[in-house]
């Protein structure tokens, strides 16, 4: 099922990625939409691209796309885009940066791509058809142990007031895990808990294109998301937990030690 949805997802990420590798080390036009949250031309530039492959191949559908914003996710056939996953590290040229392309039919998650764009990896799922990077299939890790589990997170860009709420929440994970990772790329950070890499990630303040590809990922992967409470993830929750099932109570319960006051 949705093979045709992946290849058209594929399609549009890759022109999106074209336009983030060309412009990757060159001068950017830089605003902010927040104190924190900044925006180049080649995320506007790279939706475009994205969007315009969608249109060409399933007109009657609906777009929710960060940059230009659109439909509600919740009815219907959904595509959420997000054309630069790790914009900060775009503008600092650190390579890992992402484009996150995937197609939601009513509520629920149908098709996903996460390109990984400088390292030029492809993660792709379908709906019960399981997750993969280029042809080999994905799979989430074997670790049963929370304290053996490298764990990944990030923080919103509502961090210039909860950061410190943020900070000692992850104090009180990295109290009980090999190690935490914060590379930027949301969309990423899921595909990699997909791909057996990390062992689970969690973050609060994610944007419904954050998560719309990378939960599929997960789950076609053999892993398990959930909102930080535990209970089924829908996308505008304000917090998630993503992981390869086996560790998922414990780091559930890590992230609850010392939850910040305005996820509560
Ligand atoms: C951000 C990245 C980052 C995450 C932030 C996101 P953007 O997306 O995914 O890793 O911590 O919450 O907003 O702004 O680079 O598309
Ligand atoms: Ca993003
Ligand atoms: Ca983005």
């Amino acid at each position: 099922m949705y093979q045709k949805e992946v290849w058209v997802a594929l399609k549009a990420a890759r022109a999106g990625a074209s336009v983030v590798r060309q412009a990757f080390g060159t001068n950017l036009d830089t605003q902010f939409k927040s104190d924190a949250n900044p925006v180049t031309d080649v995320d506007h530039a790279a939706e475009e691209h994205v969007l315009n492959v969608i249109h060409h191949h399933f007109p009657d559908d609906s777009v929710l796309a960060e940059e230009r914003g659109g439909a509600a996710w919740e009815a219907g056939r959904v595509w959420l885009v997000d054309p630069l996953d790790g914009t900060v590290n775009f503008i600092h040229v650190l390579p890992h940066v992402s484009v996150s392309v995937a197609l939601w039919c009513d509520g629920s998650p149908a098709a996903a791509v996460v390109i990984d764009v400088m390292r030029g990896e492809e993660l792709t799922a379908s709906l019960g058809g399981g997750a993969f990077t280029g042809s080999n299939p994905m799979a989430v890790s074997m670790q049963q142990e929370l304290s053996h589990s490298l764990i990944a997170t990030g923080f919103a860009y509502d961090r210039n007031v909860h950061g410190s709420a943020y900070a000692e929440n992850m104090g009180e994970v990295l109290k009980r895990v090999q190690g935490i990772r914060r590379f930027g790329s949301s969309a990423l950070d899921f595909g990699w808990v997909a791909a057996g890499r990390y062992e689970g990630y969690w973050e609060f303040g994610l944007q419904p294109w954050d998560a719309a590809a990378g939960i599929l990922l997960v789950t076609e992967a053999g892993g398990r998301v959930t909102n930080h409470r535990g209970g089924d993830f829908r996308l505008g929750d304000i917090g998630v937990v993503a992981s390869n099932g086996l560790i998922h109570d414990d780091l559930l319960a890590a992230v609850q030690v010392a939850l910040p006051d305005h996820v509560k």
